[in-house]
């Protein structure tokens, strides 16, 4: 059964194949061939090399970038670092004095912390953003070499604190409301967030969320929350909350974070005036950027309250007359 397995063609290749011993001797001779040269060309071998950078680092102060590789048995020729494509720093430990660095406008190595591995960078300024590559090489004879990049950012950390500002201290559950949070300029510009009761607030159509920032100027963020937005819908969902906590968190990359908030009331009062989705209104009258036009919405529910104020007293008229009449 199972020779019926193997297709006549099959059988003839395998058959062909059958190794004498002339081929015996060939494979074995081939294969030594391949052992010594995998030998000659990776067993001294340089390898794993990995490039350390600090993502971010803060302007004015100093960076040490590092480069790790395993030479296994084979020696060092060189380490050399470039910005850019540029070299500033070499190290050849064959010299008499290893070290050699060049010119490149706004680098300044720090030498009694550079060595076979490291780099160190004093002051660095905003400039320096940019890409950081290291190169290692073998000695004689192979000169194996191997080259890794990363990036590195100059941060310039805002000055002072940010600050929030909201329009109302108490918040009922139609009413709009309005944050906005600011912090000093920055490189790059910093992020801002928003949070409710440590929650984020996200952009919908009722939750308007800007962020303006310009090189060299503040960098703004504001949160508008319009009636019956699903934020405003949720403080109010549960009776026993009575304020929220709105929060701006600024931040820039992983070095720097801050958070200013401010308490605000939640007014349960019954509604004074009628929320757009009760008239079914709602995105009926908006801004070209489809936004709601709250203030028609305010002013169409006051008129609506006089026209109910009118049938009112037509209707008391009506009754008294009819009163009058019996
Ligand atoms: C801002 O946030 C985005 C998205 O999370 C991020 O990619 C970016 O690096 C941040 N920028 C700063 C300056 O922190």
């Amino acid at each position: 059964m199972a020779s019926q397995r193997i297709r006549p063609e099959e059988g003839r290749r395998m058959s062909a194949c059958r190794p004498g011993a002339l081929h015996t001797a060939f494979n074995m001779l081939a294969l030594s061939w391949i052992i010594i040269s995998e030998l000659l060309l990776s067993a001294h071998c340089l390898k794993d090399l990995k490039i350390f950078v600090p993502e971010a680092v803060i302007m004015g102060n100093a960076a040490t970038l590092s480069c790790q590789y395993d030479l296994e048995q084979a020696a060092l020729y060189a380490v050399r670092w470039y910005f850019g494509q540029e070299e500033f720093y070499r190290f050849v430990p064959r010299e008499a004095k290893p070290t050699f660095v060049f010119a490149v406008a706004g680098i300044n190595v720090d030498l009694t912390n550079s060595d076979a591995t490291s780099v160190t960078l004093k002051g660095v300024t905003r400039e320096l953003s940019g890409t950081y590559q290291c190169e290692v090489s073998e000695d004689a004879p192979l000169f194996h070499t191997e080259i890794r990049s990363a990036h590195m950012q100059v941060i310039e950390l805002p000055k002072g604190d940010p600050v929030l500002q909201v329009d109302k201290k108490v918040i009922g559950i139609n009413d709009n409301f309005k944050a906005v949070c600011t912090v000093g300029p920055s490189y790059p510009p910093a992020n801002i967030t928003w949070t409710v009761n440590g929650r984020e607030i996200h952009k919908t159509p009722l939750q308007r969320i800007t962020l303006d920032a310009f090189d060299g100027s503040n960098t703004y963020s504001s949160l508008e929350m319009f009636p019956n937005s699903q934020a405003l819908q949720s403080f109010f969902a549960t009776n026993y909350q009575h304020s929220v906590k709105v929060q701006c968190g600024v931040s820039i990359l992983h070095v720097f974070h801050k958070n200013v908030e401010v308490r605000i009331g939640l007014n349960r009062a019954p509604a004074t005036t009628i929320s757009p989705n009760l008239l079914g209104l709602e995105g009926s009258k908006r801004y070209a950027n489809g936004d709601p036009d709250n203030s028609a919405l305010t002013g169409a529910s006051q008129r609506c309250c006089i026209c109910c104020e009118a049938l009112g007293a037509i209707s008391l008229a009506i009754f008294t007359l009819t009163v009058a009449q019996l």
